[in-house]
């Protein structure tokens, strides 16, 4: 049987950061910090969030120029993965960054994020570098990947 979800998108509040944090523990190692949350709405960084039948899905957190856009977190609450909602928030990461004119978007994801890196690869990410011992372990360090998708201009879509 084909699921049907009923999937919104809007910005991100402080009323938010709870369960935005509830998702980041279960999903990193080193989970930002409440305040690494509320940084990023003082500082009106792009902060999204997902709900699926009002309740929330997901979020993700980007910076955005004409330039590039860089893609700093994003996470899918555990009960609502691998039912393509993670696809459908970096499609709609796409979308923006394309009408904002970004002609890039760049992320890092921890090497050994196996589930993160094919999602990527499946949008049409490709790896551009490494860097070494980026992320911080609760034991030690682990390399990032660095990942760029070159975005065609969006009115090239009307
Ligand atoms: C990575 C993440 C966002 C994927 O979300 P999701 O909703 O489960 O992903 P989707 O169901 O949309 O799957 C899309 C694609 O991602 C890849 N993928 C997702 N889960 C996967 C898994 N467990 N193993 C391998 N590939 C996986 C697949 O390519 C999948 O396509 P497919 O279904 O055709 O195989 C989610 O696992 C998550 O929140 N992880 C913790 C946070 C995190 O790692 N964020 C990235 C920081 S850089």
């Amino acid at each position: 049987m084909i699921q049907i979800l009923d999937t919104n998108y809007r910005y991100m509040t402080e009323n938010d950061i709870e369960v935005t944090r509830e998702i980041e523990v279960k999903a990193n190692p080193v989970p930002w910090t409440e305040k690494n949350f509320t940084d990023c709405l003082s500082n009106d960084y792009y902060c999204l969030i997902q709900e699926v039948n009002k309740e929330v899905s997901g979020f993700a957190i980007q910076t955005t120029s004409l330039k590039k856009t860089h893609l700093l977190n994003i996470g899918i609450r555990e009960k609502f993965r691998k039912k393509g909602l993670g696809q459908d928030l970096l499609n709609q990461i796409v979308s923006t960054s394309k009408e904002m004119g970004s002609k890039k978007i760049f992320l890092e994801v921890r090497i050994s994020n196996k589930e993160a890196i094919e999602l990527y690869n499946k949008s049409g990410f490709k790896k551009l570098s490494l860097k070494k011992n980026y992320y911080r372990l609760p034991d030690g360090r682990e390399d990032a990947l660095v990942m760029v998708k070159k975005l065609r201009k969006a009115w090239r879509f009307f």
